[in-house]
């Protein structure tokens, strides 16, 4: 739909959920789609244009459901299809778009075309949709039906140990993450042909648009060679940035582009998850016909300085202008900001094991930069997306028992690495009660405890208990979203910088007539002229802006 000569998505507001932790209908203590349902009064009052679901697909759960067994269904434990249509339905009444999450990279090993592929022959039809190789090492490939006792390369898992295991047969198959996870082959036609039918599937099912998951990495050298040297983020490499992106992220356009919205052609989206640590890496995947969006990881990367954010706003504007590469400060793999600020560098994979060594030490001033970085975030030209729960400015959930840890990062990595539950843990929605309001039940029976622990004071930070105070972050949230909605300079457009960041003054302007000033600096800075106050994340008197504060300033 166009909007004032613009497509919805380029200034969208869209709100992340993480279905097993955002509301339980049925009181078995996982979160769910009718769950969802019943909380979309929320999301409309909050004030947000879509929402980007992860996946809700039929999965052994070894990776929070990025492990899919069936790309097309909805798993029993979060409801039905129907329930999925009377969400997608429930929303565009409330006018909130509904986004889904593709896995394309990997699907689980329960997948049946992976089960038929590990009961098939080596060199089967059916092992040539994954990556089955015989390993090298003593004996130099199969012999007797016995293949080398080590991988076919060197190859690391992104959640650690080595990309590859070995089936009993012999052979070995590639997975980026988990040993549950095997990628699939794009090279093999099948492949293709099967995700074109999964997009239209949920196209049809009325969705506005797709989030790629692991963008970046789908399509793998053929010739599966060690990696050597330093592991550049940003180069195209074995399994990263590959040139055969390009091709097919056009045919998905050209699918999405198939499905106008309202009769307006370029209406639905596909956003990719694309990680990188230099913006100019973005570029091919926007080249025109391409994917319509991918994310700006850049406020997540950059540490709680002025001159930090202010050149990782600038690098990405360079490169997307804002609209086609949303601002996000947080999402369902990283620690959640109210924490994160507490630590001055940016967002890296030691940063969870640094928060705990860090203890409660500057927890006031996370959750204060927190806020101040959302005033950022939504004044930003352009798309944002709001991981659930920022809005409650949760902090991360540091003390999770091992024994309660689900996120297989932990497993494969013997605990060094902690994982990534501490920013999944269910959502607070009341102040007392079991769950904290997250599950519901019927007349008498009571839920049961939510699927990973609540710290106990989850309820001081709960939807109940913020909305009786008008100073919480979850008002601050909502003002700020509503002034975003009416304000015309905010949305899509430009930023002009104002004054050198003296001091720790993030500072820009926006027209007509609106300024953004952050204090990231450890002392009072002197407020910008301006005429009116608009909003401010923090206490401000006189015409000084104190640290971890910021105000929009109308001029
Ligand atoms: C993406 C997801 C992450 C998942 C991984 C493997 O990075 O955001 O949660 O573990 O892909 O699917």
């Amino acid at each position: 739909m166009s909007d004032g000569g613009h497509v919805w998505w380029e200034d969208a507001i869209v709100y992340q959920v993480y279905p097993r932790s955002f509301a339980d209908a049925d009181g078995d203590g996982v979160g769910d789609l009718p769950g969802l349902r019943s909380r979309l009064g929320y999301l409309a009052d909050l004030g947000v244009d879509a929402i980007w679901l992860t996946p809700f697909y039929p999965s052994p759960l070894a990776d929070g459901g990025y492990d899919v067994s069936d790309y097309c269904a909805v798993d029993p434990l979060l409801g039905t299809m129907a329930d999925f249509d009377a969400l997608v339905s429930s929303a565009a009444a409330h006018q909130i778009r509904i986004i889904v999450d593709l896995v394309p990279n990997h699907c689980s090993s329960a997948h049946p075309l992976f089960r038929a592929a590990l009961a098939a022959a080596p060199g089967s039809p059916e092992r040539a949709r994954f990556f089955f190789r015989d390993g090298p090492g003593n004996g130099q490939g199969a012999r007797n039906g016995q293949s080398g006792a080590q991988p076919p390369n060197n190859w690391p898992s992104q959640f650690g140990g080595s990309a590859w295991t070995r089936v009993t047969e012999g052979q070995w198959y590639l997975h980026l993450f988990d040993t549950s996870q095997p990628d699939w082959d794009w090279r093999n036609p099948d492949v293709p042909a099967l995700f074109e039918d999964v997009i239209r599937f949920w196209l049809d099912r009325g969705v506005a648009g797709l989030r790629v998951d692991v963008a970046h990495g789908i399509f793998k050298d053929p010739l599966l060679p060690d990696l050597t040297g330093p592991r550049a983020l940003n180069a195209p490499s074995a399994y990263r940035h590959r040139p055969e992106l390009q091709p097919l992220y056009r045919s998905w356009r050209a699918i999405l582009d198939s499905y106008p919205d309202d009769g307006f052609p370029g209406s639905r989206t596909a956003i990719g998850e694309v990680w990188y640590d230099v913006p100019e890496t973005l570029r091919p995947y926007l080249e025109p016909g391409g994917l319509p969006q991918v994310f700006n990881f850049q406020l997540i990367l950059a540490g709680w300085r002025a001159d930090e954010f202010h050149a990782a706003i600038d690098s990405a504007l360079a490169v997307t202008g804002g609209s086609r590469a949303p601002w996000v400060i947080g999402n369902h793999d990283v620690a959640r900001p109210a924490s994160r600020y507490r630590l001055d560098e940016g967002f890296t994979p030691q940063t969870i094991s640094r928060l705990i060594a860090h203890g409660d030490r500057n927890a006031d001033a996370g959750a204060r930069r927190a806020r101040a970085a959302a005033l950022v975030l939504l004044a930003l030209p352009g798309s944002a997306y709001i991981y659930q729960g920022e809005e409650l400015g949760l902090p991360e959930v540091t003390d999770i028992p091992d024994g309660a840890r689900q996120d297989p990062r932990f497993f494969r990595t013997k605990g060094e690495y902690p994982g990534r539950d501490g920013c999944r843990v269910p959502l607070p929605w009341s102040g007392t009660g079991t769950g904290f309001g997250f599950s519901r039940t019927g007349q008498g029976s009571s839920p049961a405890g939510p699927w990973l622990p609540q710290p106990p004071d989850w309820g001081r930070y709960s939807v109940e208990f913020q909305l009786t105070d008008e100073h919480s972050t979850l008002n601050l949230y909502r003002s700020a979203l509503r002034l975003r909605r009416d304000h015309p300079a905010l949305g899509p457009g430009e930023l002009r910088w104002l004054g050198p960041d003296a001091g720790g003054l993030l500072c820009f302007a926006r027209e007509p007539g609106f300024i953004l000033a952050a204090n990231l600096g450890a002392a009072p800075v002197p407020l910008p002229a301006h005429r009116e106050v608009l909003l401010t994340s923090g206490p401000v008197t006189g015409g000084s802006l104190p640290p971890d504060t910021a105000a929009w300033l109308c001029t």
